[in-house]
């Protein structure tokens, strides 16, 4: 059953939500003229080009072309249909609507009908394992190891850890019985086919289930913990249509309002070590799922947030990792800070050993900045009383002294090499501007320290577009406003139609839209359109700076540049046929063409 929604309730909800509060939840917006700008929710970028216009009520991207109004947003960040991002802005805005999101749903496809299923045995089992490990005696003993470990009831609570019982059809019996068939379980995780008879058993048994969210809240994947020394200590969900490793951070969703609070994020490698975090007051902490960090988590991170914290294992392998996240989150312009802990401690091992407090302040607060965190990294593995070893640890560091931007940032850092070293400052400034210059020579163009200009729209430069092109594209601007425009031009055209087919397409609907006596109202159009591509081709329109005023010769001169593009198409197919009648020896032909060539020539 197809659900209308009326359009007036459309209306209201487009009136009583605002663009910039809207996105401003899910992109950090800086005021930049009369629009907003931040990072892309739709693509990976370092520098904002996405744009949010509060007087046209709309946003775009200059980066990947995204574009529309309220509704698209949401239906585009949350893959939803029209009516339930209506549903959704509906609720937001307090708007009643007399439909039921099970009636808004029933138009969905059976692809997402099968995503919801597999969330909902998730949030089930979810429950169930939780109440087994807090209210059972069968999961009194994983109940008593995670608070010898020392966790605490409430993050047990807060986390929704549970307990998976040691039986190989526990979970099938238990979500089958619940009319969840067999095939969608399997292909959610939650159990396994056996090659042999075609049965299935558990993939879970006898182990800490702690169970992953997506940014939503949605339960969508578990990891379960052996209780003992049985491998793997940590057996995850395999990827899944709802669950992708490369995309979840643990605790994104409980940690986000806290993050962008903050605008920082606590980085960890494990979970345990998140939810140790959160009881130390740290909530904020976000972990990857035993998989080093992807692009993808960096933009997530950097959408959010300006500064990353980095706290992994101060082990070999998790400086090693901490180095390399670093550096991809430098690249994606965030500003890092590392977090060491002592002693090969993982944060997890540290707070139960020091206490929460003492974690706060001396590791979260005492984090390093990335450079002094280099100092440190580059000694990895080197021997400094050796000279040869102390002469290429003094080098690499002052190759990395010679990136930074800030003159005072250098000194500070060549004044501590000096010290450590019994160097003289001043050769050590010497050598640090040699390698500079050397680099920069090397990197001719590119500089290394290229300024990671936050908040200069990253407008792609786009090929110089046609006149007409630019002209079409301010008539459908000022059609849109207004219906006498819009047939005005209708009439000059004189039956021709926009050279672009997407512009001729939007001013088709356009004469559809107004046929029906709907208002013009560039958004409101928008949601007339069932082509996102033409939804975004609009939202492009509206963010060109047009004067509200259109006079009749302005007016003119746009149509005389769309008409004049077919007349030069017309000569050009008129000066191939002449040619081909010249070959053909046919000459009075070729001078009949010839003479209908002038005429359009003249005309223009
Ligand atoms: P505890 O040993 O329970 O304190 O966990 P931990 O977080 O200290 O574990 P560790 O530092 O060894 O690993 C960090 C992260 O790597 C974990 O949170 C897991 O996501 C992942 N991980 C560790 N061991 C395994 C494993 O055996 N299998 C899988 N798939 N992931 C693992
Ligand atoms: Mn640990």
């Amino acid at each position: 059953m197809q659900v209308r929604i009326p359009e007036e309730k459309i209306n209201e909800i487009r009136q009583a939500v605002d663009i910039v509060d809207l996105i401003s939840d899910y992109v950090q917006l800086k005021k930049q003229g009369r629009n907003y700008m931040g990072l892309c929710p739709f693509h990976g970028e370092n520098t904002p080009s996405f744009s949010v216009s509060p007087d046209k009520q709309i946003y775009h991207c200059f980066g990947c072309g995204a574009g529309g109004n309220v509704f698209s947003f949401i239906m585009e960040l949350d893959s939803l249909s029209f009516p339930e991002a209506a549903i959704k802005l509906a609720e937001k805005a307090n708007v009643e609507l007399d439909i039921s999101p099970t009636q808004a749903t029933s138009t969905e496809t059976s692809f997402s009908k099968e995503l919801k299923q597999m969330i909902e045995a998730h949030e089930l089992i979810r429950k169930f394992y939780h109440h087994l490990l807090v209210n059972t005696k069968d999961g009194q003993h994983a109940l008593e190891y995670l608070l010898n470990r020392g966790f605490t009831k409430e993050s047990i609570e807060k986390f929704q850890i549970g307990y998976s019982l040691n039986s190989w059809e526990f979970v099938y019996k238990f979500l089958t019985k619940r009319n969840f068939e067999p095939a969608i379980l399997e292909k959610s995780g939650l159990i396994i086919k056996r090659e042999n008879d075609g049965t299935y058993f558990d993939r879970f048994r006898d182990r800490i289930m702690f169970p992953i969210f997506d940014q939503k809240g949605n339960t969508i994947a578990f990891s379960g913990r052996s209780l003992g020394s049985d491998e793997p200590k940590y057996l995850n969900s395999p990827e899944t249509a709802i669950f992708n490793k490369s995309k979840i951070l643990y605790n994104f969703h409980l940690a986000r309002p806290t993050i962008r609070k903050l605008q920082q994020v606590i980085l960890f490698e494990g979970f345990a070590d998140c939810i140790a975090a959160d009881r130390a007051g740290v909530e904020n902490g976000v972990a990857t799922m035993g998989t080093s960090l992807t692009n993808d988590h960096v933009a997530l991170i950097r959408r959010n947030s300006e500064s990353v914290t980095i706290c992994y294992d101060s082990d070999k392998a998790g400086i090693g990792a901490a180095y390399r996240a670093a550096n991809m989150l430098v690249e994606a312009g965030s500003q890092v800070r590392v977090a060491m802990m002592p002693d090969g401690l993982d944060p997890d091992d540290y707070i139960k050993k020091y206490g929460e407090a003492k974690f706060n302040k001396e590791i979260i607060g005492s984090s390093m900045t990335f450079m002094s965190f280099k100092l440190l990294y580059f000694r990895r593995g080197k021997d400094l009383q050796n000279e040869g070893d102390r002469l290429q640890y003094i080098e690499e560091v002052l190759r990395e002294i010679s990136q930074l931007d800030k003159a005072v940032e250098r000194d500070h850092y060549l004044r501590q090499i000096s010290n450590e070293f019994s160097l003289s400052l001043d050769a050590l400034k010497e050598q640090q501007k040699q390698l500079y210059f050397n680099n920069k020579r090397n990197n001719q163009g590119q500089s290394f320290s290229e300024q990671k200009q936050i908040f200069i729209p990253n407008r792609q430069i786009e090929p110089l577009k046609p006149a007409f092109h630019n002209a079409e594209r301010r008539l459908i601007y000022h059609m849109m406003r207004d219906p006498n425009i819009a047939y005005k031009v209708q009439d000059k055209l004189l039956g021709h139609s926009f050279n672009i087919d997407e512009h001729q397409a939007i001013i088709t609907y356009l004469y559809g839209y107004y046929e029906k006596g709907m208002e013009p109202n560039p958004s409101q159009f928008m949601n007339y359109l069932t082509d996102d591509k033409l939804r975004r081709t609009i939202a492009h329109i509206e963010m060109m700076s047009v004067n509200e005023e259109l006079s009749e010769q302005e007016l003119n001169d746009y149509i005389n540049q769309v008409l004049k593009h077919q007349k030069m198409l017309k000569i050009k197919e008129k000066e191939k046929e002449r040619q081909q009648l010249e070959t053909e020896s046919d000459f009075s032909g070729a001078a009949r063409i010839a003479m209908e060539i002038i005429q359009l020539r003249k005309s223009l």
